[in-house]
């Protein structure tokens, strides 16, 4: 097989990312091979949001204004999420009213985007991680990334240098997930 399934095969997300960031060159390219993502009707429904340095501290508050709870300890360790890399790319789904492509595919096309672009930042050698949690929902949270009425965050991809490797992961046995149809 080509040299793009041993890269799927190899590939891991990386939860310990430190400074630099992907330059705006290799972004750029990135942005462009999410724009490849499968997209019924080529509604592109999806945008992206890119943060770093001070606005890492603003989407920290968010994060924190997120919170029900005013314990300043939590709000401190809400605010701390957003630095977690020295770049955070938020995903968003936008998908829009079409007579033969439902809300759920344009979903579909917006998380296959997400995905391109976290492959594409591997590829460039930086390591990637998609997160979501409850921030993710929040409508603080989505006010204050300015989505509009129908838009949702797909989630945040936490992107930078590898600083160090993550633990193995077990990967599923592929008997274990897929069938012949009809047996
Ligand atoms: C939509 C979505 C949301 C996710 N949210 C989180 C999250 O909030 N926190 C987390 O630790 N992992 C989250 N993950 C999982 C990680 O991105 C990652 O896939 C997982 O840790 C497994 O690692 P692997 O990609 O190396 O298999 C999410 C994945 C997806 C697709």
């Amino acid at each position: 097989m080509s040299s793009v399934t041993d890269f799927l095969l190899n590939r891991a997300s990386e939860p310990r990312l430190e400074a630099p960031a992907p330059g705006t060159a290799i972004l750029e390219k990135a942005f462009a091979a999410a724009s490849r993502a499968p997209d019924h009707a080529l509604l592109r429904p999806w945008r992206y949001l890119v943060i770093e340095g001070e606005g890492l501290n603003a989407l920290g508050e968010l994060f924190a204004a997120a919170h029900t709870d005013s314990n300043e300890k939590k709000l401190e360790k809400a605010r701390k999420k957003a630095l977690r890399a020295p770049m955070v790319i938020v995903g968003i789904a936008s998908p829009r009213p079409h007579r033969k492509v439902p809300e759920s595919e344009q979903l579909l096309s917006a998380g296959a985007s997400m995905s391109f672009l976290g492959l594409a930042l591997q590829d460039a050698g930086y390591g990637v991680m998609w997160r979501t949690g409850d921030v993710a929902y929040h409508p603080t949270v989505l006010e204050g990334l300015g989505l509009k009425a129908g838009e949702s965050v797909t989630g945040f991809l936490y992107t930078g240098t590898v600083s160090s490797r993550k633990p193995i992961v077990p990967r599923p046995e592929v008997a274990d997930f897929v069938t012949r149809w009809p047996e």
